[in-house]
């Protein structure tokens, strides 16, 4: 049995050791943040996009590094699942990537048509540069996988090499997949693409898609604001999904 002062001596010696490992390894992890969570990358972009997550309470619903709410999703990693287009076009109307079934809220901040549409890119794009900011910390792993269950839609997965979407619009393998299938990849909640050209002329398609709301008003098919340039390389991508 040890004797009161050794007992003493013990608890003393072993508390002291502990605390002296305890302080050494906070140190050395905290010596490492700034290289894990490459802070001479935030920018001031990153940090404005900080702001208004904070100021808006996206926390209210979501989690980002596990902290937060679990009503949406975990978004850590969300620009791993999602191209900056989608989620640019998400954020402007997050209703039109989910038709009839959204539960995130619309800020105006986001929308050209409330605060001009040299703010709302401002505003979207230092959102997405902090969300690329918090995705290339070193969070020892965390979260395991980005979640890229079908009904995620597949907007950064990889393409099939003999593929024909590999000649498409990065548009079109962002945004228009993420609701509708090409040779099978894409999403569900439109009508399959392929052979579309051989059931539409290029007048009805570009109508179509330039404003779905126009040819048939009751459609889910958001408007997703495409003219110009952008719509005509669209469109000669479409007129190429021919199965005849
Ligand atoms: C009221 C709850 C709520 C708040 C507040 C909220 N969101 Fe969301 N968010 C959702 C839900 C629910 C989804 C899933 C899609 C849907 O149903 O609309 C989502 C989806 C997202 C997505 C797409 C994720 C994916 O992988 O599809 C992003 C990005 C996002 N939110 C960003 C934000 C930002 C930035 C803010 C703050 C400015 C915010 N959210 C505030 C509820 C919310
Ligand atoms: C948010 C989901 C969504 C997105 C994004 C989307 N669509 Fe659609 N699209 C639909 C739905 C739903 C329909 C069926 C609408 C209906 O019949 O009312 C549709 C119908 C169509 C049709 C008619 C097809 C047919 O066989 O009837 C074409 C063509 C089309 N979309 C092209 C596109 C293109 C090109 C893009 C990208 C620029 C795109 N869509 C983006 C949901 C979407």
């Amino acid at each position: 049995m040890l004797t009161k002062s050794a007992a003493k001596a013990f608890f003393l010696g072993g508390t002291a050791l502990c605390s002296i490992a305890f302080v050494l390894l906070s140190m050395d992890t905290l010596a490492q943040f700034p290289e894990r969570s490459n802070q001479d990358e935030m920018t001031e972009s990153v940090v404005r996009g900080h702001m208004i997550w904070n100021k808006n309470n996206c926390m209210g619903c979501h989690t980002l590094l596990g902290e937060g709410a679990y009503y949406a999703p975990e978004l850590t990693q969300v620009v791993k699942r999602r191209s900056d287009v989608w989620l640019t076009e998400f954020l402007k109307d997050p209703e039109r990537m989910f038709p009839g079934r959204r539960k995130m809220v619309k800020y105006d901040f986001y929308d050209a048509d409330e605060v001009g549409a040299e703010e709302a890119k401002k505003n979207i794009d230092d959102t997405l540069a902090f969300f690329h900011w918090v995705a290339r910390i070193d969070t020892n792993g965390f979260p395991a996988e980005p979640d890229m269950a079908p009904a995620n839609a597949l907007a950064t997965a990889p393409i099939a090499a003999n593929s024909i979407l590999n000649a498409a619009p990065e548009y079109v393998k962002s945004v228009c997949i993420g609701c509708h299938s090409i040779e099978g990849q894409g999403g569900t909640v439109g009508p399959a693409l392929d052979g579309v050209a051989d059931r539409f002329d290029a007048e009805y398609l570009r109508k179509w898609v330039a404003d779905p709301l126009s040819v048939k008003p009751d459609t889910t098919m958001p408007n997703l604001g495409l003219k110009g340039e952008q719509l005509d390389d669209i469109l000669n991508f479409l007129g190429t999904l021919k199965e005849n």
